[in-house]
């Protein structure tokens, strides 16, 4: 049996720490119950991990407002010190959940709403956690506009397959589809790489994309 170092815990749980003290002192930081609900927002990730593919898009987009929502901390953190560095003024990092997203912005708002790689929970009894569960596509609805858009990117076919079924069952027109992104004629600003897109593509990974509307 291969031996643990526990130094190597302990200097992972600082690191933590670290991260979590930088995303506290960043201004584009917040905490859920430091945001104040928002009007002016157009474009919102959530599960964005360190949100580089957000930051990207913030980067093309200086007109408009983007906001990166996650639970973790320390990821949100990553994609803020990039924001930081490119002195980006249109992009914010909330730690929140996505069931809190009624909560963050103002009803009927947000142009568009990306979720990329969200977690698959493959167990049906975890159905209701997929971000793509009708309880979650209820509260995007309210916080989208009319004409605004729901993004999914993601490379597990059973999960696109579920996520599609839902987004017909509950009424979303669909707009825009491929089971290959990165081979389609589709928007090059939908091929912007996640920081998961970027480390699986190499390994076969294939970008399924749905662009659907309420
Ligand atoms: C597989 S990662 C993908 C991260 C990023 N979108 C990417 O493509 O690199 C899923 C992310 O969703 C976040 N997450 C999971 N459940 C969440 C929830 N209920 N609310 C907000 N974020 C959540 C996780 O913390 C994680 O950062």
């Amino acid at each position: 049996m291969e031996l643990l170092d526990p130094k190597e815990f302990i200097i992972t749980r600082k690191r933590k720490k670290y991260k979590f003290a930088l995303f506290h002192n960043s201004p584009l930081c917040f905490e859920f119950a430091e945001w104040k609900k928002a009007s002016d927002v157009d474009v919102v990730e959530v599960g964005a991990g360190n949100a580089h593919f957000l930051v990207e898009l913030a980067a093309r987009h200086p007109g408009q407002q983007f906001v990166a929502v996650d639970v973790k901390a320390d990821r949100l953190q990553s994609g803020a010190r990039q924001a930081a560095e490119r002195h980006l003024k249109n992009i914010r990092f909330v730690r929140a959940r996505a069931d809190q997203i009624g909560e963050l912005f103002s009803a009927h708002s947000l142009s568009a709403l990306w979720l990329t790689f969200s977690d698959p929970f493959p167990r049906t009894r975890s159905a209701g956690r997929r971000m793509t569960h009708p309880t979650f596509l209820t509260l995007y609805a309210e916080v989208l506009k009319s004409d605004g858009s729901l993004l999914i990117k993601h490379d597990n076919p059973r999960f696109f397959a579920w996520s599609l079924e839902q987004l017909v069952a509950e009424h979303w027109r669909i707009m825009e589809l491929t089971f290959d992104l990165h081979e389609s004629t589709l928007s090059e600003e939908y091929k912007i790489l996640t920081a998961y897109e970027q480390r699986w593509l190499s390994e076969g990974l294939t970008t399924q994309f749905v662009r659907a509307m309420r």
